[in-house]
């Protein structure tokens, strides 16, 4: 099925901040190049029939290019992202005001959220990270919004500080995921709720091969996860390799890049 999302040129990429362990401000970053990459991921969705809107890049956001974090979209309604660390503050409202002018219904978080960074739809559920950056009363107020069940997850490894660094969401009822990233009670919720799920092994993980972008047939990933990227051609996928290397010096990858736009259902 043909997806819409949103995602932001990351014209003024940089690391000038610390705030995971990817991040490392001494190592030079190469705008351009993060650009050039950045279009590859786009253009690959495009051709692949998805529809990609563009909002503008801010100088001095540099993590802007990570619009999953930007908001989280359930059936035409937007939840905005409140930002755990003050250098990313300004993000919320500008994704925000980019919904709110296009007439979409939005609604400003009380409690601290990083979008679709750690809220994501699987069918008709959420899967809801905490443990680094979401507050769980984010969670509660994201239930309330979209009268959706919403799932809390506790992630415990510091590479691995957002949801959507570890799980990947296939279809409406099957997901990815890294286990040693989820606390052990976690790990026992996810089991139960996705028996057939794929696991990610180490190198995976650590290549960010989770952060991949599915639309139940093609999945976008980088192409490190080579494991991940095997298991998931012999579930019956189709695999897209695309190199964002440059974007992973932020700490993100192609879903960190990607916020899906879900319409609302006419029932
Ligand atoms: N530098 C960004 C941060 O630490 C990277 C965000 C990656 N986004 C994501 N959806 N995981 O906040």
């Amino acid at each position: 099925m043909a997806r819409h999302y949103l995602m932001c040129e990351p014209r003024f990429f940089t690391v000038s901040y610390e705030i995971n362990p990817w991040m490392d401000r001494t190592r030079p970053t190469d705008a351009s190049l993060a650009v050039r990459q950045w279009q590859r991921l786009r253009d690959t969705y495009r051709d692949l029939g998805h529809t990609v809107d563009e909002i503008e890049p801010i100088d001095g956001l540099p993590d802007m290019v990570f619009a999953a974090n930007g908001a989280t979209v359930v059936d035409g309604v937007v939840y905005s992202a409140r930002f755990r660390h003050p250098e990313r503050e300004a993000e919320g409202p500008a994704y925000q005001k980019w919904f709110a002018d296009r007439g979409y219904v939005t609604h400003t978080a009380a409690r601290t959220n990083e979008g679709e960074g750690d809220l994501l739809v699987v069918g008709d559920v959420v899967l809801a990270g905490t443990g680094f950056r979401t507050d769980p009363a984010a969670h509660a107020e994201a239930q309330e919004l979209f009268g959706r069940p919403v799932i809390s997850l506790e992630l415990v490894d510091p590479r691995f500080y957002h949801l959507d660094t570890a799980l990947a969401p296939l279809t409406a009822d099957n997901v990815a995921y890294y286990p040693p990233a989820f606390s052990p009670g976690s790990r026992r919720v996810l089991e139960q709720l996705y028996p057939e799920a794929v696991i990610a092994s180490e190198r995976d993980a650590e290549a960010l091969g989770l952060n991949a972008v599915s639309d139940g047939t093609h999945v976008v990933h980088a192409p490190d996860a080579v494991d991940l990227a095997a298991q998931l051609r012999e579930r019956g996928f189709e695999t897209l390799a695309v190199n964002t290397s440059e974007l992973l010096k932020g700490g993100g990858g192609a879903k960190c890049c990607t916020l899906e736009i879900r319409e609302a259902v006419r029932r």
